[in-house]
């Protein structure tokens, strides 16, 4: 979502901070701008890529202090206008922000009562007026910040720089704030990623903090007056590369670093020996594992359906209740929550909001919550303190694959986990480790040999819309997959439970319906074949997904085959075409698939 960079040093600013924003391009935006203070204060704006801003950049501006962003539209359309950053009524001051103002209309109102003029429909915007009209009753930055941002109401990462003032100020409240220093100054991000390139030394925002880099360096205060706790944090080298390589996407190339990923997720982490898995960040004793009443599991989007995997899988070896729920909902339904009972918060980014949200909300009823996330030091991450890293490396492209791969993994290794400590015989706990251990070099089969994705492109690329259907945990596979084509080829997909597919979905399929059906070789496979002949019957065509070598593949009309594996890993693998084939026809259309249109990579809104 919506992306900050600020910087004040001895470089030229523009350059670093426009490589902020090619680096923060993969969150998802609609517009980008610049403000750079040099004599006056410079703004830049326009909606579309960064490159398009680029494009329309003087060749060299000069000026080493200054702010800019990429806006993914909340408050206001898509124009010019209410793209950041946004400036005070004398352009004295420019700010940028992330979040959402909520009490943005009455502001507004009040200081338009006063005379001020808007040139913007963003709830942003009122923070310019009010940060100039601070600067101009004589305070100093920081202290023009506080007095700001002191009676507004919601979410910020907000920072802005000063025509008077050699600094650069930025707050944190909900919405994150990383700073790097770094040898030729002091960088700003939203996120610790474009700080990488110049320093490893990073200091990520609390929320209720605030900073400022000026002649003197840069120092943060809380909101509320005093000093921080926060401490910089040496960044870890994330393995994998930001860059694209030979690759055309970011999607291909994630999808194709899964088996890489899923080493360095289970790596360390199975122990074949006694037949368990070692999740050492989960800080969670046999002892406490046997005294776990239930799981429950929250996400959103890719990672909701990695935690209905999870779910399963722990329910099955631990032989204990285990249920998702959709993190946007869950604090809204005054959920019943059980100290003793185990939570897990799975997300990527660890930035998404409606599950930050969802994890308060535990907090606040006395439960625990473990983070299962990608991004060290984010705030998912920061917020539960206990957890397990997936470890993906970084991942840009906004549909999330290697990721999705990598949750799995973690969850599968921790049904094992519980499951030994609740009478899981270790033959068969040996069995499934053993079986995930093989997963990374089964994808790399699979991915050398991919069978006919293209026809199964043709086959949807065209649709009025697309049926998936699996049972028991290809059900999850089946949503994911309808999630990756409708987000990338703006297909209207439906996934349904193989078994529920008659008490409805079945009155859509006509002459030449495409129903893409995941059924590997497991127990369920013979009911799945029963939902493909009810299909057939109503002359829908079969994209089958199932393993090599099975006689099922007679049904498909486009039989797309992956290795055999442990049947409790088979998402591992069955997932993999659904990634292609939502890939493919995304291109074959056209279409942005590392920018899908109105998506983002991370969603710190509600
Ligand atoms: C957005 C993205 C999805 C992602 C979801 C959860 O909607 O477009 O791809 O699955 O957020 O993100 P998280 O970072 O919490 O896994």
């Amino acid at each position: 979502m919506c992306g900050i960079m600020g910087y004040r040093g001895q470089r030229r600013a523009a350059p670093v901070l426009l490589g902020g924003l090619r680096r923060l391009e993969y969150r998802g935006y609609d517009s980008a701008g610049l403000a750079i203070r040099n004599g006056g204060m410079h703004v830049w704006k326009q909606i579309g890529r960064v490159q398009g801003l680029v494009d329309n950049l003087p060749a060299e501006i000069q000026g080493t202090l200054g702010i800019a962003h990429t806006r993914w539209a909340t408050h206001g359309g898509v124009t010019d206008e209410n793209a950041h950053p946004h400036l005070g009524p004398h352009q004295r001051v420019a700010i940028v922000h992330n979040g959402i103002i909520e009490n943005a209309g009455a502001v507004r109102r009040d200081l338009e009562r006063s005379g001020a003029t808007f040139t913007s429909e963003t709830d942003s915007e009122v923070i310019a007026h009010r940060l100039e009209a601070a600067i101009d009753e004589g305070l100093e930055p920081l202290e023009a910040m506080r007095k700001a941002l002191n009676g507004l109401r919601g979410t910020w990462g907000v920072c802005a720089a000063f025509l008077d003032h050699d600094a650069v100020v930025c707050a944190r409240n909900g919405s994150p704030m990383a700073i790097g220093e770094a040898e030729h100054g002091v960088i700003f991000s939203s996120d610790p990623q474009p700080l990488s390139e110049h320093t490893n030394r990073v200091l990520i925002l609390e929320d209720g903090d605030m900073a400022i880099a000026d002649e003197s360096g840069f120092r943060v205060e809380r909101l509320t007056g005093g000093a921080s706790n926060t401490t910089a944090i040496v960044m870890e080298e994330a393995w994998g590369e930001a860059e694209l390589g030979d690759f055309p996407h970011f999607m291909i190339k994630e999808i194709h670093e899964q088996p890489e990923a899923l080493r360095h997720c289970i790596s360390g982490r199975i122990d074949l020996r006694s037949g368990n898995g070692r999740l050492g960040g989960l800080h969670l004793s046999p002892k406490a594992l046997t005294e776990v009443p239930h799981v429950r599991l929250l996400g959103c989007g890719t990672a909701m359906h990695a935690a209905l995997i999870g779910q399963q899988l722990i329910e099955r070896l631990a032989r204990l209740p285990a249920v998702t729920h959709v993190a946007s909902e869950f604090r809204y339904q005054d959920p019943v929550v059980n100290p003793r009972a185990l939570h897990f918060a799975v997300s990527q980014s660890g930035e998404t909001m409606d599950t930050l949200a969802a994890i308060k909300e535990i907090q606040l009823k006395g439960g625990e919550v473990h983070g299962v996330v990608n991004v060290v030091g984010s705030s998912i991450a920061r917020l539960c303190g206990q957890g397990v890293y997936i470890h993906s490396g970084p991942e840009q492209a906004v549909a999330s694959t290697k990721a999705f791969s990598n949750m799995v993994a973690a969850l599968t290794i921790f049904a094992v986990q519980i499951g030994r400590t609740r009478g899981l015989p270790p033959a068969e706990a040996k069995q499934v480790l053993r079986g995930l251990r093989e997963v990374p070099d089964l994808i790399e089969a699979y991915l050398a040999d991919q069978g006919p994705i293209m026809d199964a492109v043709e086959m949807v690329k065209d649709a009025s819309s697309v049926l998936f259907l699996g049972r028991d945990l290809s059900a999850s596979v089946a949503r994911e997959g309808a999630l990756k084509l409708m987000e990338l080829a703006y297909v209207p997909c439906l996934a349904y439970p193989a078994g529920e597919m008659k008490h409805g979905p079945i009155a859509l399929l006509e002459e030449g319906s495409p129903v893409i059906v995941i059924a590997p070789d497991d127990e369920v496979k013979e009911k799945v074949s029963s939902a493909i002949h009810e299909c057939r019957a109503r002359g829908a065509r079969i994209v089958l997904i199932c393993t090599k070598g099975d006689d099922i593949a007679e049904q498909g009309d486009v039989v797309i085959e992956v290795p055999r594996t442990h049947p409790y890993c088979s998402p591992l693998l069955t997932v993999l075409p659904t990634q292609l084939i939502a890939y493919h026809t995304a291109l074959s259309l056209g279409l942005d698939v590392d920018r899908p249109r109105n998506l983002a990579k991370s969603v710190t809104v509600e």
